[in-house]
């Protein structure tokens, strides 16, 4: 029960990994709130929590949306009072697909959307949960990675612009808010199988990484859990600005 008493939330927690980060955070203690722009989702989410005898709110949200965010925050401290954690997950990536193509085809209304929701999505979140973790003099705040944004995986420059850009948001967000004891770090999975219902075609594409790993077999959401919660904890309480790569040892940093 290393999360004990605290409050959490999860952007993007209705589906793939960030399932598992509500599932992993619950299970050790916090209060989690799914935060997810499908509502449906985000509601059989909270409600599978509940009934698991954990404590969950379902807050539906578009990260994107400065209001929702401000919406999102008021929502949780309504309820709990406080906000310990905040893991910015929520990215246009498999459950709303982006195109895997090279530069010249990637659409440029598809690169903005992409910089909307990837990016300004967790500056809008950031915005609407520091005044409480500044009030409160503490906080953990998770922004979400990739390992393509360290070897620089080719099509799909957009995502992986946009998963660059959240490591130097780490890092200069790290230094701004250190002195309210407020940590910011960053978590980059590898290639992950986080689809729900995997195609054949789906599971090749993850199987292909596999050879560039120290430890050879496929990534699950679960891979992330231990991470993303050694973060949220104290156990983590003097580490801020770092970004801790999660993929079987295939980028080294
Ligand atoms: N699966 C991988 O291989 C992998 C690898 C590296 C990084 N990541 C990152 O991990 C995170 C989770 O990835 P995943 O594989 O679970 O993908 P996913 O697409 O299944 O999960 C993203 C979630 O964010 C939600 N979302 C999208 N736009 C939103 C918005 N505007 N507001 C609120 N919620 C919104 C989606 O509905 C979905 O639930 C993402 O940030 C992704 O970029 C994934």
């Amino acid at each position: 029960m290393r999360l004990q008493g605290k409050v959490a939330i999860v952007t993007g927690g209705g589906h793939g990994i960030g399932v598992a980060y509500c599932k992993g955070l619950a299970q050790e203690g916090a209060k989690v709130a799914v935060a997810e722009i499908d509502r449906q989702a985000c509601e059989r989410v909270a409600q599978e929590l509940n009934e698991a005898g954990h404590e969950a709110l379902a807050v539906p949200t578009d990260v994107a949306d400065e209001a929702s965010t401000l919406n999102m925050a008021k929502a949780v401290l309504d309820r709990w009072g406080r906000i310990d954690v905040l893991i910015n997950n929520a990215a246009i990536f498999s459950t709303i697909p982006m195109s895997r193509v090279g530069i010249e085809s990637i659409p440029p209304d598809e690169w903005d959307r992409m910089m909307l929701v990837n990016l300004k999505g967790p500056f809008y979140c950031c915005r609407a949960v520091l005044p409480a973790m500044r009030q409160q003099q503490s906080g953990s705040i998770i922004n979400i990675s990739s390992g393509t944004a360290i070897y620089g995986a080719p099509t799909r420059i957009h995502y992986v612009t946009s998963k660059a850009g959240i490591i130097g948001f780490t890092r200069c967000l790290a230094r701004e808010v250190g002195k309210d004891n407020i940590r910011v770090n960053a978590i980059a999975p590898g290639s992950t199988l986080s689809e729900e219902n995997p195609s054949e075609e789906i599971i090749r594409f993850r199987q292909e990484r596999i050879g560039a790993r120290a430890l050879p077999r496929l990534e699950y959401p679960s891979d992330l859990v231990g991470a993303a919660v050694f973060l949220a904890s104290d156990e983590s309480g003097f580490i801020s600005g770092q970004t801790l790569v999660v993929d079987g040892g295939a980028v080294m940093v």
